[in-house]
């Protein structure tokens, strides 16, 4: 009641206790109360989840790191995923320049390994940060021929802006022109010093064109990996991220999300953003039809009531009616973008209400 008449009094109608109100007034304070209820349905969701989170450690299985590729327009960033996974990827770009983030996942010696491939060239600045903000890895691509460049460097700032680790791959050794020495030393003055020079970065002289190189930057890759012991409970309802997301003229609102944490499975009720939905049906990067999806697998999903931005969070939630009302909160909340300010690897569900 204090606070009711407290609200009452900042609005310029003072009232006492037991002094009756008319119904407009009531009406008023009646709809505010009620958002507040929905709001709370929800905070109680997102309590309930993270406890889950706090408490199941023994739920945790090893999960495939989630790597991005990041590097100057044109040093070969599509180039060397196409080869490591034998496919022309960059031959279907427009003007050979990627202008979207590219999910695949690769597996080398019977471990999984997820890409995301970003653009380089200046204009998407967005996108290399939120592909920073939602790996565990950034692989640098420097081409030797022509050494760091300012998205080369911007790379490295979102990289280190998001705490991950950075594994440098200079490519195009096979030219005439590639100049291994000076791009090291040109990336000393970025703090990326390389093993054999006293530092702690991990560099590998690549080429997309000869394959050299390849096998070792894929050891490197499982190996940082290893050490970082990445972990992920499948058992619990998805979390993850929308990478990116379009509106389909017979599909409807398809979205591309990268699973971190549980299970995203074909009937699913989520909410991501400010859309909701069921998922309808699911395709992998390999564009093949799957039931789930697991910690860092990257799927394509159908079913959404709206196209949700990219790098907005998603959340598999227990039935529809919860996932409108996380819909309805981030509505309400004013399309919070979590990558806009937060880290994934530190974000909690409650970010998304403060
Ligand atoms: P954006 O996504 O637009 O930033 O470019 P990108 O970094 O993905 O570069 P992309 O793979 O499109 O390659 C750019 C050009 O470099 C293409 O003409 C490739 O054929 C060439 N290229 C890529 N890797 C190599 C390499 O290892 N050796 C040589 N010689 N050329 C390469
Ligand atoms: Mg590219």
């Amino acid at each position: 009641p204090s606070t009711i008449v407290k609200k009452l009094f900042l609005a310029g109608k003072v009232v006492t206790l037991n002094q009756e109100i008319d119904y407009e007034t009531a009406e008023e304070i009646a709809l505010e109360y009620e958002v507040l209820c929905e709001h709370e349905v929800v905070v109680d969701v997102i309590e309930e989840l993270l406890k889950e989170e706090e408490e199941d450690t023994e739920a945790m299985v090893k999960r495939p790191p989630v790597v991005c590729v990041m590097g100057h327009v044109d040093h070969g960033k599509t180039s060397l995923l196409d080869a490591i996974r034998d496919s022309n990827v960059i031959d279907r770009e427009a003007g050979g320049i990627t202008q979207h983030i590219g999910a695949s996942v690769v597996e080398v010696n019977g471990e999984k390994i997820t890409f995301l491939d970003t653009p380089g060239h200046e204009a998407f600045t967005a996108m290399r940060m939120r592909g920073a903000n939602s790996t565990d890895i950034a692989i640098l691509v420097v081409a030797a021929d022509d050494g760091v460049m300012p998205q080369t460097i911007e790379a490295i700032n979102h990289a280190k802006a998001a705490e991950i680790e950075i594994v440098v791959a200079i490519n195009k050794v096979d030219k005439p022109s590639a100049n291994v020495e000076r791009v090291k030393q040109e990336l000393t003055e970025y703090e990326l010093i390389p093993e054999d020079w006293g530092g702690s970065t991990i560099f590998v002289p690549v080429s997309a064109h000869t394959k050299e190189g390849i096998p070792e930057l894929l050891e490197m890759i499982l190996l940082t990996a290893e050490v970082m012991e990445l972990k992920a409970n499948p058992e619990r309802n998805a979390r993850g991220l929308v990478i990116e997301a379009e509106l389909d003229k017979g599909k409807g609102a398809v979205a591309t999300v990268l699973v971190q944490k549980g299970t995203l499975h074909v009937g699913d009720s989520i909410a991501a953003g400010s859309s909701h939905g069921r998922v309808r049906a699911m395709m992998d990067d390999k564009g093949r039809r799957v039931k789930t999806a697991g910690p860092s697998m990257p799927v394509e999903i159908l079913g959404l009531n709206d196209v949700p931005n990219a790098g907005e969070v998603f959340v598999g939630c227990e039935n529809e009616k919860e996932a409108r009302s996380f819909a309805e909160t981030f509505i309400s909340q004013g399309r919070v973008n979590m990558l806009a300010d937060t880290k994934s690897k530190n974000m909690s569900l409650d970010d998304l209400f403060t």
